[in-house]
């Protein structure tokens, strides 16, 4: 199968640097979010971070402009997913959000396009069973921030057919990513383990083990982690992080999984981390 038109649905954290590496390798990309503002604050950040690669000498100029030509904006989902041949799903991680955006998808793109999620927990199967095509169905589940990290999740849904799986996986190689098989489990291999260590932490701090920093320290400092669990989770977004540990604990069924009170306590807060000013540390 020929990709060539990418549309990514979703303007935020993830989407806008998914549009980012699809648009540098070449693509054509329509970005879809809700409003103006949204679309213009997703692109400012493309351009930002493109501004990055340029003063790191890592593109050219005329890399850097082109990346962005590519890049087209749409507030409205079905002219947006009109000439797709891949849409990556990269909207707000509930469930009932992704069923409405699938269904739209699987009406307004072309029948041939593969629909993509970068879901963090939500079944490839049951978004699957959202659409008429679930064999073209497959989960892309990038890293944040995306320009930077190199490892992709390719997760088979129950009904993804081998060729939709090897068209993504060769995909992800031709963005320079390292694409790993993963099953339709809860939480994938990624928030499987990850999000379970960040709720421990939230745990600790709920329980006064120590306080929010020296958390972060003991695992930078004696787990050699690049960043302490708590910062990460700043970094991931506190509402994303309840999101999936709420979808582990109901799918898995074992309480292990039970989000912290204090992590519900701080989303009700509107505190949500570095996207909000404010989460475990604050943010200027
Ligand atoms: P975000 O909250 O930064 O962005 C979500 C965007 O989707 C918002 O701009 C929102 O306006 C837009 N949106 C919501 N409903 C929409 C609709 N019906 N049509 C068009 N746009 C709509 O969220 P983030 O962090 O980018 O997460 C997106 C997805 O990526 C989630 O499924 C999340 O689990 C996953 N993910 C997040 C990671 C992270 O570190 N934040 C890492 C890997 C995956």
């Amino acid at each position: 199968m020929n990709i060539q038109h990418v549309t990514v649905v979703g303007a935020g954290t993830m989407g806008n640097g998914i549009a980012h590496v699809f648009a540098q390798a070449g693509r054509p990309v329509t970005l879809v979010d809700q409003s103006k503002e949204l679309l213009a604050a997703g692109v400012e950040t493309i351009e930002k971070n493109l501004g990055r690669q340029l003063e790191k000498e890592k593109i050219t100029q005329e890399e850097h402009d082109q990346t962005l030509g590519r890049v087209a904006r749409r507030i409205d989902l079905a002219g947006g997913a009109a000439e797709a041949d891949l849409v990556v799903e990269a909207v707000t991680e509930q469930e009932s959000v992704k069923k409405e955006v699938f269904r739209a998808l699987d009406e307004h793109a072309p029948s041939e396009a593969i629909l993509a999620s970068n879901t963090s927990s939500i079944s490839i199967t049951w978004l699957g069973a959202q659409t008429e095509r679930a064999g073209r169905v497959v989960g892309m589940h990038f890293f944040n921030p995306v320009p930077v990290m190199s490892l992709v999740e390719i997760v088979r849904g129950l009904e993804t057919t081998d060729a939709v799986y090897d068209t993504v996986e060769g995909l992800a190689e031709d963005l320079g990513k390292d694409p790993v098989e993963v099953a339709d489990f809860p939480g994938f291999v990624s928030n499987r383990i990850l999000m379970p260590m960040i709720n421990e932490a939230i745990f600790c701090l709920m329980e006064g083990v120590a306080d929010a920093e020296d958390i972060d320290t003991v695992m930078t400092l004696g787990m050699n982690h690049p960043m302490g669990p708590l910062t990460l989770a700043d970094f991931i977004g506190l509402d994303v992080c309840l999101s999936i540990m709420e979808v582990l604990h109901t799918q898995l069924g074992d309480d292990k999984y039970r989000p912290c009170p204090l992590l519900r306590q701080k989303v009700t807060a509107g505190h949500l981390g570095r996207k909000s000013g404010q989460g475990f540390f604050r943010y200027g």
